[in-house]
């Protein structure tokens, strides 16, 4: 252990935590989103948000576009980056590289701006093409079929164990040629990153992440070392092309987290979302083959698992009312954007049957437009059609609990019962 670094960071900690909490406080509609009780209503805040001028200018520094608009330009604006100019992250306390308490894992491709990018995104894309990912979805469809009937023996079971995790983790080991045996591991030590992806709040949760990521990088660099029987996946393709083995490993560990850690948010929110609502699960249980795919955007906009994402603008930029200057830091609340009125009638309404759905931006925009959008519709329809085929008298019970992560919004538990 390096007590040096520990007692930095946690000093750091303690004081971003308390400046924040006073910032809170004192009505600060972005702090306000990190901190309890505020936290639990995020609508409002988003609202907020909306509602003022773009971008909002936060007393913690950072500006902040809540507009379906504004957050477009920006994610869109080839002149932001993820990087600040000296290479460091966007806010970060460290001038050139990660800052540990804000980016404490290599998010390979997300946390690159081009060319690096473009040369490891380009590595792994004719993999997510829509083609070669519609090739997958009768193994979607039979891994949720069966995760679906054995947890409807159970009578009552836990939505995200059952279904939402693994289905998904299925999916992304066979894509990317993580062998059977090892998948659980994976997901294992994959959820645990998964858990302080949006940032940590203590020393303890730190060092917890720490040792995840040394496990997941671990098993990885073991798995791209020993391509057992080279078959095409993905690991294959990383291990042959030209990429270093820091950034294979990187960008094998940034598929695996994003191809599961989001999309089983995606399940359960939608679900919940439907449930809660009533209306829209009977009209999926009626016709599920026309209203999945529309149950998947409504979801994507209504409730998105990735909540917002950093930018910086290389260049002096002016957006809405203001002038940025360069490694400005923005937040663009894709949560909020897919409630604005302007785009969404009756925005908090769920309404799977909705025109605008599609009109979100769940996946982002730009160059780090998500890879795995068509995966990630393609499994969430392969779930809640079985779900619907199956269980058509599910419902929810009491004892959910959603993760507490300003970047993602999604449950750890979501208890439900067959009928
Ligand atoms: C509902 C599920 C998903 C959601 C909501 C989601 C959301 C996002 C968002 C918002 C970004 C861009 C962040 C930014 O602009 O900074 C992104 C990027 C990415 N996503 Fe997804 N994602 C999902 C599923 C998946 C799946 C299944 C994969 C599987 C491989 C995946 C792989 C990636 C990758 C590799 C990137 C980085 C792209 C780049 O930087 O060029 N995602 N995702």
């Amino acid at each position: 252990m390096d007590v040096k670094r520990d007692l930095r960071l946690g000093g750091r900690l303690a004081a971003m935590h308390a400046g924040g909490r006073l910032l809170a406080l004192a009505g600060d509609p972005v702090l306000r989103l990190m901190y309890r009780p505020w936290a639990d209503d995020p609508h409002r805040l988003h609202h907020r948000l909306r509602e003022g001028p773009q971008p909002y200018a936060s007393r913690s520094g950072v500006m902040v576009v809540a507009t379906a608009d504004a957050c477009a330009r920006v994610v869109r604006d080839r002149r932001f980056g993820v990087r600040t100019r000296a290479g460091g992250t966007p806010g970060g306390a460290v001038d050139g590289g990660r800052d540990p308490l804000l980016e404490p894992v290599d998010l390979s491709v997300l946390g690159l701006d081009p060319p690096e990018h473009t040369r490891l995104r380009r590595l792994v894309a004719p993999a997510f093409t829509p083609a070669r990912i519609a090739a997958r979805e009768d193994l979607a469809v039979r891994v949720a079929e069966r995760l679906v009937d054995a947890a409807a023996r159970q009578g009552r079971f836990d939505l995200v164990a059952a279904v939402a995790v693994p289905l998904p983790v299925a999916i992304i080991a066979d894509i990317l040629g993580v062998p059977d045996a090892d998948a659980d591991a994976f997901a294992h030590w994959g959820r645990a990153v998964g858990a302080g992806l949006g940032g940590v709040r203590s020393l303890r949760a730190l060092h917890r992440l720490d040792r995840a990521v040394v496990e997941l990088r671990a098993l990885m660099a073991d798995l791209l070392a020993h391509r057992r029987s080279p078959d095409g996946t993905v690991l294959d393709v990383l291990a042959a092309g030209d990429a270093s083995r820091d950034e294979a490993v990187s960008l094998a560990v940034l598929l695996l987290l994003a191809g599961f850690e989001t999309t089983s948010g995606l399940i359960g929110n939608g679900i919940a979302a439907m449930l809660g609502h009533g209306d829209p699960w009977r009209q999926l249980v009626d016709d599920p083959a026309s209203v999945a795919a529309g149950v998947v955007e409504e979801t994507l906009r209504y409730d998105p698992p990735v909540q917002f994402t950093a930018r910086v603008p290389h260049v002096e930029v002016e957006v809405g009312t203001r002038t940025l200057a360069p490694d400005t830091t923005v937040l663009a609340m894709l949560g909020a954007a897919g409630r604005d009125p302007a785009v969404h009638a009756d925005p908090d309404t769920f309404d799977p049957r909705r025109a605008t759905a599609g009109e979100h931006l769940a996946f982002s925009g730009g160059v780090h437009y998500c890879l795995g959008a068509p995966l990630a519709r393609l499994e969430a329809r392969a779930a809640f059609a079985a779900l619907a085929t199956r269980i058509p008298r599910l419902r929810l019970l009491p004892g959910a609990r959603r993760r507490r992560s300003l970047l993602l919004s999604e449950y750890e538990r979501l208890p439900l019962a067959t009928g």
